[in-house]
């Protein structure tokens, strides 16, 4: 989306560099040394793709805004990234042991968040987590919401519930952790 180049220089001087830090560290904690982890929505790859690199993971960023990859490029010129759209992963099938994705879904409507969990499943090998941040609202519509940062509009949506919707488009929910204020995180695995 290209509301983010429009805030990349200003986007880490608000965001914490712990936040879901944890949380990924946890899901990468149950892979193997060196497992090779997508990070869908990567931005300028600080904090999480540096901790999951950091921890002895290969991890493969992805993202839509030129400007957040211009300093993900900066932060962590060894790691490969590419510029793509979550929707359609240009990986092979079952080409990664793991994924996350925090603080991407939710600027994406119910039918483009379903098209990127078919996609980052595709790309998912069997029985791989799939971790990311999302926002859930029993019976609530498809129209969103529009919030800014720094003074940029984004669209903000919610999924009545993710355990359908992932379960719709090749993933199955296993675990939900709420950070109240913060986020919730829904981790899902490829089925077998
Ligand atoms: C809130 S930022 C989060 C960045 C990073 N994951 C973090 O934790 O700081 C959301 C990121 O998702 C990216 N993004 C939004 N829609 C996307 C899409 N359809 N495909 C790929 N990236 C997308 C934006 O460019 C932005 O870098």
């Amino acid at each position: 989306m290209r509301e983010y180049d429009l805030i990349a220089d200003w986007y880490p001087t608000d965001r914490g560099r712990t936040v879901g830090v944890a949380e990924a560290l946890a899901v990468a904690a149950t892979l193997p040394d060196r497992s090779r982890i997508l990070d869908v929505g990567c931005g300028n790859g600080v904090p999480i793709t540096e901790a999951l690199v950091n921890a002895g993971h290969c991890v493969v960023g992805l993202d839509s805004s030129a400007e957040m990859l211009a300093l993900f490029r900066s932060n962590l010129p060894d790691t490969p990234v590419v510029r793509a759209d979550a929707r359609r992963c240009p990986f092979a099938n079952g080409s990664f042991d793991a994924a996350i994705s925090w603080g991407m879904l939710f600027h994406l409507a119910r039918g483009d968040q379903a098209a990127a969990f078919a996609s980052v499943s595709r790309v998912l090998k069997p029985s791989a987590p799939f971790l990311f941040t999302g926002a859930e609202i029993d019976g609530g519509d498809d129209a969103g919401i529009t919030g800014t940062m720094n003074g940029v509009a984004f669209p903000y949506y919610a999924v009545p519930s993710y355990r359908t919707l992932t379960a719709e488009h090749g993933l199955v929910l296993v675990d939900v952790h709420d950070d109240p204020g913060v986020s919730t995180y829904y981790l899902t695995r490829k089925p077998a």
